[in-house]
């Protein structure tokens, strides 16, 4: 069963998406699609709702900058790193691993 298509994420636009009582970060780029935790490891902000470039994607809160593919915080203020869930895609299927 997916979580959602790969129809559903446009480019370098991130998703909210919830799945297990975890709220997820998806991100579409290229035909990779990577999933992160959504809340912020600064405070309590979505990070769907922020900016993507390349693959970083900077909070729109306090502009703190983590990596997409590890989680990692990249930027001040925040330094710890964000949850990372594993994807799989399957044709037009994106699952995420929680
Ligand atoms: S809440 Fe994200 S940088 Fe402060």
């Amino acid at each position: 069963m997916s979580d959602l298509s790969l129809d559903q994420l446009q480019e370098s636009k991130p998703l909210r998406l919830e799945k297990s009582g975890k709220a997820i970060c998806v991100t579409r780029i290229g035909s990779e699609v990577f999933a992160i935790a959504d809340t912020c490891s600064h405070s309590d902000a979505s990070l769907a709702e922020g900016e993507v470039s390349g693959f970083t994607i900077e909070c729109w809160l306090h502009g703190a900058q983590f990596d997409l593919r590890n989680g990692q915080a990249t930027t001040p203020p925040a330094t710890q790193s964000v949850e990372v869930f594993a994807v799989r895609i399957d044709g037009d299927s994106v699952m995420i691993d929680v």
